[in-house]
């Protein structure tokens, strides 16, 4: 099993929607079985909490249901669980990086590090309007399709 940890800030709006969109395009692909994905966030603040309503919102537009998910924070094991620890932006990267055994650092990347843009960070969009929600919807969408490309090619 290759499991993959995307991760935000609150774990209520980018990190979700990722692993959403992400489990969605694996489950299309027939590979549920060998591909498993998370969410987590650096923070505790919303711990236990469903999505945020606009980051629902805008993934059940699109067709896929984020709202059985629930807010946890980062824990030290996710570094030895899983394969691929993708940080949002360039916060969570150092924060992660702080928190991570040596050994454990070459796993942690920018999830935009598989994507087609030139963009590295997804912006956090909580304070925003719902265009926000929109651009990082269109983000992680683009990187998860190539993360889910490298996988196959890397990994499966
Ligand atoms: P996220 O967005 O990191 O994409 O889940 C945020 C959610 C909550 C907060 C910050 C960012 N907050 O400060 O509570």
């Amino acid at each position: 099993m290759v499991q993959v940890l995307f991760v935000c800030l609150g774990n209520i709006c980018r990190s979700p929607m990722a692993e959403g969109v992400f489990r969605h395009l694996v489950a299309d692909a027939g590979l549920a079985a060998q591909i498993a994905a998370d969410s987590a966030g650096t923070g505790a603040w919303h711990v236990g909490q469903p999505p945020d309503e606009r980051a629902q919102a805008i993934t059940a537009q699109r067709g896929i249901d984020i709202a059985m998910q629930r807010a946890r924070q980062v824990a030290p094991m996710d570094f030895s669980t899983f394969d691929y620890v993708l940080a949002m932006d360039g916060d969570n990267l150092r924060t992660l990086m702080g928190a991570a055994p040596t050994a454990a650092r070459t796993r942690i990347r920018l999830i935009l590090d598989y994507g087609d843009t030139n963009a590295t960070d997804v912006p956090d969009p909580y304070y925003g309007g719902p265009a926000g929600f929109d651009q990082v919807f269109d983000l992680v969408h683009d990187a998860a399709v190539g993360l889910l490309r490298h996988i196959r090619k890397n990994d499966l």
